[in-house]
């Protein structure tokens, strides 16, 4: 397969390592805004390097992935559909949700396919919570707790052009409680602090917030984030039901320390960040990404799915600002 990457970054760096290995590749094709970033990935990993987006999309493609800055997502995705080349495209499909609204019918009367990156979604752990409570195994669920604490800040032009701490790292926490639990997401209640650098505040950001969801059939879930936790990257997802509960993250990695002296778990080495924590996950996406592109199965992770997760951001954004609840009706308008 002849496979676009668009965006070199931290994420399209790791994207392209996956995809130049992968048996199904048979040429990568890349391109960067920043000038000499594709000639020294080119050289680095074998691919060929293009001057832009528009010229990668008018190179006979049969997959392209969408890996640059979230401003951007929306028109290259709208060009890739246009162009009917089937695209993966990397989370939050745009800042904007009531943008991304407009985008579903265009890509669904297309019939390219569309695969959003929630690497989650792949991950063998999560996939094994899902699998239990989807057979029963944990009665009903009284609460669905997702965390994500990132160990460092990103830098403060990435933060700036992010969307903000919901849209850009929660999100992850809202698609995979979504996913897990296949309900909607009626209202959400969300609060934040500002206890780190003033970037955040100098974007209109906070460093670290909690949000209180409501889903549609009386389940409740907690999704806590932070960009300050230096004791390494700590993504969980807990599942407690009325005759059950399992964890995804509880393991040797999980960067906590047991203030039980007779406990020696977790053993260590800390997950460093999203790259060591999710780079199984990571791969099967994209191979899962190959496949739909060679048509051989649905997208696992729909534009609607993509939306969804950004109606959450939107009102927990929403609710942030105004201190109080936002129900998720009143968002979509
Ligand atoms: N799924 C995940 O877990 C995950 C993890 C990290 C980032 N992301 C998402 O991936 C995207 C990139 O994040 P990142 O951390 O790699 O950011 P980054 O800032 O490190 O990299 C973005 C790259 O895109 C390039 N770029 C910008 N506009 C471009 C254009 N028009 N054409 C070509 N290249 C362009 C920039 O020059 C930069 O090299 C973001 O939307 C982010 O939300 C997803």
């Amino acid at each position: 397969m002849r496979i676009g990457l668009i965006g070199l970054g931290r994420i399209g760096a790791f994207h392209a390592d996956t995809l130049i290995r992968h048996d199904e590749v048979d040429e990568l094709v890349v391109t960067d805004a920043m000038p000499g970033m594709a000639e020294a990935a080119a050289s680095r990993l074998g691919a060929t390097p293009v001057a832009d987006a528009e010229a990668l999309l008018a190179s006979r493609l049969d997959g392209v992935v969408i890996a640059s800055s979230t401003p951007t997502h929306l028109g290259l995705l709208r060009a890739a559909v246009a162009a009917g080349i089937p695209t993966f495209c990397e989370k939050p499909v745009a800042e904007d949700p009531y943008a991304v609204a407009g985008l579903v019918g265009e890509i669904e009367r297309s019939g390219v396919p569309v695969q959003i990156g929630f690497p989650r979604r792949f991950d063998p752990a999560f996939v094994a919570a899902k699998a239990a409570s989807d057979a029963g195994e944990l009665g009903w669920l009284t609460t669905v707790r997702s965390t994500t604490m990132d160990p460092a800040p990103p830098p403060a032009a990435y933060v700036a052009s992010s969307g903000g701490i919901f849209r850009d790292c929660a999100i992850h926490d809202f698609d995979a409680v979504r996913w897990v639990t296949g309900r909607e997401v009626v209202e959400v209640y969300a609060v934040g602090g500002n206890r780190g650098d003033a970037l955040f505040a100098d974007a209109n950001d906070v460093d670290t917030a909690s949000t209180l969801l409501t889903f549609d059939d009386g389940t409740l879930g907690v999704v806590s984030d932070t960009r300050y936790n230096g004791q390494g990257y700590d993504v969980r997802l807990e599942l407690h039901g009325s005759e059950g509960s399992i964890s995804a993250g509880l393991d040797d990695g999980l960067p906590f320390r047991s203030a039980d002296p007779t406990l020696a778990f977790p053993a260590g080495p800390a997950h460093t960040f999203f790259m060591d924590r999710f780079a199984t996950a990571f791969q099967i996406e994209l191979s899962t990404f190959l496949a739909v592109a060679a048509g051989r199965q649905a997208s696992p992770c729909t534009i609607t799915d993509g939306l969804e997760a950004s109606w959450i951001a939107e009102a927990a954004t929403l609710s942030l600002h105004e201190h109080r609840p936002v129900r998720l009706d009143d968002v979509r308008g």
